[in-house]
């Protein structure tokens, strides 16, 4: 069977550690979008691992496959194996052939961009890696697949094509002056050595039939989603997403299975007990603000909720794995979750950071929103709508620190009381079961209640 790990909210929900954690029982830990803008951290044996591109699977010596609906820079994924091995990990990673390749150019174009759109504040605060302008390429039909780089007339053939008119959009459309970045030469050597190493140490593979066979055989896979609901290119609140699919149909189309297969299995949320948000856009739940991110948020705006924010990022640790850049924060949003219950079809939900919130007096929830003075229970479809949300909130009692080892191996009912309340006001307003809950960040600090895998 498989089970599929998603992102409920904006990215950073935890979904590298439940990853790991339930990767135990499977014998293959594949990703099907997304390349190394996520950052996944996952805690063996006291030891901090952040990955943004080799699966969770990797630390517990699994059969890790990026699909062919990830984008991959090759580099980043020789560095993270390279780093993995130094640290006496030996991970077995296989790369999809039909996976596009971020190349040098994407990232100087996915700069650039980000650049052109701040002057008009539409800037998506993107990770830099060239994950939009790989994908633009991929259904521009000009892109170049890790199987390309496995031919080297081929990869030849296709930078030729493909490099002048990058060189031309900086140029001529952006005005910037190009460089190695934009060089032929440079780029097909530097990529067919790339070829050469896939090659030598046999890591691309046919991954739809890879699975299917692994299927076949009884073995158990688990799909690691990266990113979030919300950042789906599809369902997420566009413009301000990645240029992929998070939501659990991208681990049909991103690996070659059929959807009865990604179906039948589990397809778990993983959420946080309040909202983090790395970049632009919309948070009618948030509190406070962070400069550069929150839409028209100045420093010296008086906010009152900005101390609160700032606690919570503290205790949560809400920097980015990849960019170091402080998260923005706010309370739980229902509609976004009840959204992403549909869009997904959850079976099971995992809340993590319930530590996190511990020592608030009042914990909030965004139940609703209130839009030309009507109840919404879940997110309009343009972003502008969004915008013109205002949350309803309902107030929780908060619950003290805990001694959340002690929680840990006593299980669920040991969490506070009013932390439980809290939990099963979200699992009864998605109607969803909660399978773990999150409290801390260590690999045993999970209130686990059901296996989706038993
Ligand atoms: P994990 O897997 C949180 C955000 C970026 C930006 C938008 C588009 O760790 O949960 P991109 O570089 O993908 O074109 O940026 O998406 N973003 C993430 N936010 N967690 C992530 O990954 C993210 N990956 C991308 O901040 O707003
Ligand atoms: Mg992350």
């Amino acid at each position: 069977m498989t089970v599929t790990i998603v992102g409920a909210q904006l990215g950073d929900e935890g979904k590298g550690g439940m990853a790991d954690r339930w990767s135990e029982s499977a014998s293959v830990v594949c990703r099907y979008q997304g390349g190394d803008n996520a950052g996944h951290t996952v805690v063996h044996d006291g030891e901090e691992y952040k990955l943004s591109l080799v699966p969770s699977g990797a630390i517990r010596g699994k059969v890790n496959v990026l699909g062919n609906g990830c984008v991959v820079n090759p580099d980043t994924l020789f560095e993270e194996l390279d780093a993995l091995r130094e640290r006496g990990i030996d991970p077995d990673v296989r790369v999809a052939r039909r996976a596009h390749v971020i190349l040098p150019y994407h990232r100087v174009l996915d700069g650039i961009e980000e650049d052109v759109k701040s002057e008009s504040d539409f800037d998506v605060a993107t990770t830099g890696r060239g994950i939009g302008p790989t994908y633009e390429d991929k259904a521009g039909r000009r892109g170049i697949r890790v199987g390309d780089l496995l031919d080297a007339e081929v990869l030849r053939e296709r930078l030729e094509y493909v490099v002048p008119q990058k060189r031309a959009l900086a140029e001529e459309v952006f005005g910037v002056e190009t460089g190695e970045a934009f060089d032929i030469d440079a780029l097909y050597d530097q990529y067919a050595a790339f070829g050469e190493r896939l090659a030598s140490e046999d890591m691309t593979v046919d991954a739809g039939t890879f699975l299917a066979d692994r299927i076949d055989d009884g073995e158990e896979i688990l799909f690691e989603g990266a990113q979030g609901t919300i950042l789906d290119i599809d369902h997420g609140n566009y413009p301000y997403v990645t240029s992929s699919n998070p939501t659990a149909g991208g681990a049909a189309t991103g690996t070659g299975l059929g959807p009865g297969i990604v179906g039948d299995g589990e397809i778990v949320g993983i959420l946080k007990a309040y909202l983090s948000r790395v970049g632009t856009g919309p948070l009618p739940t948030e509190l406070g603000g962070v400069v550069g991110q929150t839409p028209d948020y100045e420093e010296d705006t008086e906010r009152g909720d900005e101390g609160l924010a700032e606690d919570i990022r503290e205790a949560g640790g809400e920097y980015g794995t990849v960019t170091g850049r402080p998260r923005r924060i706010g309370w739980l949003d229902m509609p976004m979750l009840r959204h992403a219950t549909r869009a997904n079809g959850f079976t099971g939900l995992v809340v993590n950071h319930i530590d996190t919130l511990a020592g608030l007096d009042t914990v909030q929830v965004g139940h609703s929103y209130a839009l030309d003075g009507k109840e919404l229970f879940t997110l309009p479809a343009t972003t502008e709508r969004w915008t013109d949300c205002e949350a309803t909130l309902e107030s929780f009692d908060g619950w003290a620190d805990a001694d959340w080892d002690t929680v840990a191996d006593e299980g669920y009912d040991a969490l506070p009381e009013n932390a439980r309340t809290y939990l099963e006001y979200i699992s009864g307003e998605l109607d969803t079961s909660i399978y773990a809950v999150g409290i801390g960040p260590g690999r045993e600090q999970t209130v686990v209640r059901e296996d989706p895998f038993a």
